[in-house]
């Protein structure tokens, strides 16, 4: 295969301005990075502390494999949100390696408002068992919450996607045979008793670490009973006498070494099923990343500059190069593993659906993972474009990309608009994992273009009424908060804030972000490979 050529120029002007772009974007998600990991009241952990507990970072550290990497799930979500401070929307999570076994790991932090849980929080672990359960990963959770933040338990109790369904799905990943495995390393009141209550099993802090249905203040309120947490839900109540509890650490440290002990006494994981050769690493430096792409998405970029700065060799086969070329197709190789590539060079035709469709079907087959790289417009409009067809088409394309069993991984390098945005594999596509780019902008349509449409939207109003149209003030003055909340709701970090995305990474960090993706997708269920039909040429 041979290597894509490059035509970027790193001596360029044109580098310098966009890597300076990037450069600023990058300053900004490390510091809000380490602000999320460490910024925490005094008072807080001082009161955390003083209990003789570690520090969240300090359990994860010693869980992992010294040295191993950490794949961080939702590391900015909630940023901005309520009051502002809670960090990592109270959990911090992802996929981690334990005596050599891969496991998804969620561990609250009881430095944020006592670990307890916000809307975006239980959003976030909904997330984390959505990915164990699609790659079945064992689920290990380090448990230390105050369960529902009260304030907000409308938003987080009663709903079909709120609380009640993380225990549901708790059932559900036991049930598929993945192990849940849950150290009670704090008062763990409500909710936050179920996750043990649900789980395989269960080790226990003596001292700091309690289950119980409501805590001792709710129990005096209820029944006027007077007990203390010790009593009331402590090791010697859940390990001696109601059994909850199967086994007891005498502090933090010793709960780990327990767990670490439990995950490698698991059975084998699934032999991996994807075809792998030793990696190697890409021509062009992935560090040119940062000089690739414009800051104003309608300035054009060729997204092969992109392919191959993440694959092995730079060398990528592309698949019908000549037709529909505003979506690149194509096979490569990323830390060994084969994946098939669909990148956007612009907005989207019937030809690039209709070539898209065809691709996937091909993938699908031959059993190769897909990679989608956004940045979309959309589709064309038009009525030329109508009378070609170009509904039908992209339901081709559309179809393709939600029923394709193979693993989907989706990066929004730029722009990621309109039913773009689903064609490509976007959110409600479920691809295995989403990741932002820090420039990344999602939305409907532009800011810009959204403003414009209201706008003639309430012209079209005032037509019909018979009233004049807006004056060029009153549009400016429609037209700016419009475009304002739309450009700041599009940014990347709207989007992470939200848990529309599983993170922001850094370009440079591609590679190897999507090689672990593939890594845990590697063992997750192979797919089917042939359909019920041949691929249809289209
Ligand atoms: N909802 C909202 N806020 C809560 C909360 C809850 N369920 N539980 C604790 N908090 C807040 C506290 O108000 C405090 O906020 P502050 O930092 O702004 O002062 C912070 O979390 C830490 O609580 P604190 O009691 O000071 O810390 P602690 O380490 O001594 O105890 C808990 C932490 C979670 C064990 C304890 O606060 C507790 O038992 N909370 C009630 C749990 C409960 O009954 N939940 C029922 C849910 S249905």
């Amino acid at each position: 295969m041979d290597p894509l050529p490059s035509a970027i120029d790193v001596n360029s002007a044109e580098f310098s301005a966009r890597q300076a772009v990037t450069a600023a974007l990058k300053s900004r998600l490390r510091s809000d990075l380490h602000a999320a990991r460490n910024e925490r009241s005094d008072k807080a952990r001082a009161r955390h502390q003083e209990q003789g507990k570690l520090l969240v970072t300090e359990r994860l550290e010693l869980l992992l494999d010294p040295g191993s990497p950490f794949l961080e799930i939702g590391a900015l979500a909630a940023h901005g949100m309520y009051d502002g401070g809670v960090h990592k929307a109270g959990t911090l999570a992802g996929i981690g390696v334990i005596c050599g076994r891969e496991c998804m790991i969620s561990a609250n932090d009881a430095t944020v408002k006592g670990g307890t849980i916000y809307p975006m929080g239980v959003k976030k672990t909904l997330r984390l068992q959505a990915i164990a359960l699609e790659n079945r990963l064992p689920f290990v959770s380090l448990v230390d919450s105050g369960g529902a933040y009260l304030p907000l338990q409308s938003e987080v109790f009663p709903d079909a996607d709120d609380g009640g369904r993380i225990f549901y799905n708790q059932a559900h990943l036991s049930r598929a045979g993945i192990p849940q495995l849950t150290a009670v390393m704090g008062l763990c009141t409500a909710g936050a008793a179920y996750i043990p209550a649900m789980s395989d099993e269960v080790v226990q802090v003596r001292g700091t670490g309690a289950i119980f249905l409501a805590g001792p203040p709710l129990v005096k309120a209820a029944t006027g009973e007077e007990v203390s947490a010790e009593d009331l839900g402590g090791v010697e109540l859940h390990a001696r006498r109601s059994g909850v509890t199967d086994h007891v650490a005498e502090d933090d440290r010793h709960a780990i070494r327990t767990l670490r002990d439990l995950v490698a006494g698991l059975p084998p994981p699934p032999v991996a099923w994807m075809d792998q050769v030793p990696s190697r690493p890409p021509l062009h430096d992935p560090e040119e990343l940062d000089g690739v792409v414009p800051a104003e998405l309608s300035e054009p970029f060729d997204m092969r500059e992109v392919i191959g700065r993440i694959v092995d060799d730079s060398a990528f086969l592309e698949f019908k190069a000549l037709y529909g070329p505003t979506l690149v197709c194509g096979t490569a190789r990323i830390h060994g593993y084969k994946v098939g590539f669909l990148a956007n060079n612009g907005v989207l035709f019937s030809e690039c659906a209709q070539k898209a469709a065809h691709f996937i079907q091909l993938c699908e087959k031959r059993r190769v993972p897909l990679v989608f790289l956004q940045n979309v417009p959309g589709f064309m409009v038009g009525q030329r474009y109508e009378t070609g067809g170009i509904t039908k088409h992209g339901h081709q394309m559309v179809n393709a990309v939600a029923t394709a069993t193979v693993p989907k991984l989706t990066v929004i390098v730029g722009g990621s608009f309109g039913a773009g945005n689903y064609a490509m594999c976007g959110r409600a596509y479920s691809p295995r994992f989403l990741w932002a780019w820090p420039g990344a902008k999602i939305g409907v349509m532009g800011a810009r273009q959204a403003a414009s449409v209201l706008i003639s939207v309430a012209n079209g109003q005032r037509h019909r009424a018979g009233i004049a149209p807006l004056s060029v003030e009153e549009e400016a003055s429609l037209h700016t908060p419009v475009a304002d909340a739309q450009e700041r709701e599009g940014s990347a970090w709207y989007s992470t804030a939200n848990l529309w995305d599983d993170g922001i990474i850094e370009p440079a960090r591609t590679r190897d972000v999507l090689g672990l993706c593939l890594a845990v997708c590697a063992r997750g269920p192979a797919p089917a490979g042939a359909g019920p039909f041949g691929t249809f040429r289209l």
